[in-house]
């Protein structure tokens, strides 16, 4: 009985010591962004509409920015019936980071009908997507992760000069550490020799990194920071593609485990959090679990980012003139 009694206690304490670990950081700032206009890409699901749900509920205005609209729309009626106040104001805009014309198209609405950004969360991304060109030509996970956030940042960085202090968050990953010089070159330029879609997702992770970095000298003398998260091991629908845990048996089997070391949304949510509302204003950095961290050597490397801004200038000529830099 007291052997019984006393292995019920360890397990416990076991668990409840992972479970405590993993959840990692939590966000304790307790700023309010009432009437500040927040822009969310990916909000329909997963981290971004916890992030949406968390903002919501400090009083910001939101805009999530949604592939699918019907499912921007059920994720602001969802964040609506947990909050007490009804007034806040949450639109839906559609946009689809693989085609560049929705990107300009959605920028354009909202430098029409807003006066001023407060904060841009670069939050959409596909992982392990198969491999593929978009319509525009880039390689499918670059362009959704990467290609398309730079191009959205740098229409929308006129309303976020606009606002008195303005913040950037991107999106990144620790698979930024798993990715070498050759691959961020093989997969931006579209090579077929680069390794796999699981190295795409690292370089577009990377290429974040590398863009939160130059960008911040770009933007040193403005009112606008631009800090790089990752959110941790979250349990959302981005492992859709990848076999290991869209294979409803494989994914039962590991299930115990998960539930002791992933991630829910909200806590997922926890560090881009941080970045909005902490009073550090330090940019140009890499934060993990509300802490900053040193990101790869590569994504340290001031002249590789310098390099890597030009080269995306480059592939993206098309669709980007000198005047749009900042
Ligand atoms: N989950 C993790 O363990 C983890 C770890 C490290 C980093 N991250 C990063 O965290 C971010 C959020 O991911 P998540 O885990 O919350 O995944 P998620 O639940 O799948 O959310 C991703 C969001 O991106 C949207 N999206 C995908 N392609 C798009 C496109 N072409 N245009 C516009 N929106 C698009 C999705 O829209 P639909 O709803 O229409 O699919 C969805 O709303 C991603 O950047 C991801 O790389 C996640």
């Amino acid at each position: 009985m007291w052997k019984c009694i006393a292995g019920t206690i360890i397990v416990g304490s076991v668990a409840y010591t992972l479970i405590k670990y993993f959840a990692g950081g939590v966000c304790h700032c307790t700023t309010r962004l009432d009437g500040l206009v927040i822009v969310i890409t990916g909000a329909s699901s997963g981290i971004g509409k916890a992030l949406a749900l968390e903002l919501a509920q400090r009083g910001a205005t939101l805009v999530l920015a949604c592939r699918d609209v019907e499912k921007g729309l059920n994720a602001k009626t969802y964040i609506l019936s947990q909050l007490k106040n009804k007034n806040i104001k949450i639109f839906v805009k559609h946009l689809d980071l693989c085609n560049i014309s929705s990107i300009v198209k959605f920028s354009d609405t909202l430098n029409n009908e807003f006066s001023e950004i407060y904060g841009l969360v670069n939050n959409a991304g596909v992982f392990y997507h198969p491999q593929g060109l978009t319509k525009d030509g880039y390689e499918i996970t670059l362009q959704t992760n990467y290609l398309g956030h730079f191009i959205l940042t740098h229409h929308l960085l006129n309303l976020l000069k606009k606002s008195v202090h303005a913040r950037i968050i991107n999106l990144s990953s620790e698979a930024h550490r798993n990715v070498n010089i050759y691959d961020l070159k093989a997969v931006t330029k579209c090579q077929n020799e680069f390794r796999s879609h699981f190295v795409a997702y690292g370089v577009s992770k990377l290429a974040l990194v590398l863009f939160t970095k130059e960008l911040s000298k770009k933007l040193s003398n403005t009112n606008v920071i631009v800090n790089s998260a990752n959110p941790g091991n979250v349990e959302t629908k981005i492992f859709r593609n990848f076999p290991p845990l869209s294979n409803p048996w494989l994914y039962a089997l590991q299930w115990p485990i998960r539930c002791l070391v992933v991630k829910s949304p909200k806590q997922g949510a926890q560090t881009v959090l941080h970045c909005l509302l902490t009073s550090n204003r330090s940019t140009g950095q890499y934060y993990s679990d509300c802490k900053l961290v040193l990101p790869s050597p590569i994504a340290a490397n001031d002249k590789i980012a310098k390099e890597y801004y030009e080269l995306t200038l480059e592939i993206l000529s098309d669709w980007f003139t000198t005047e749009s830099e900042c």
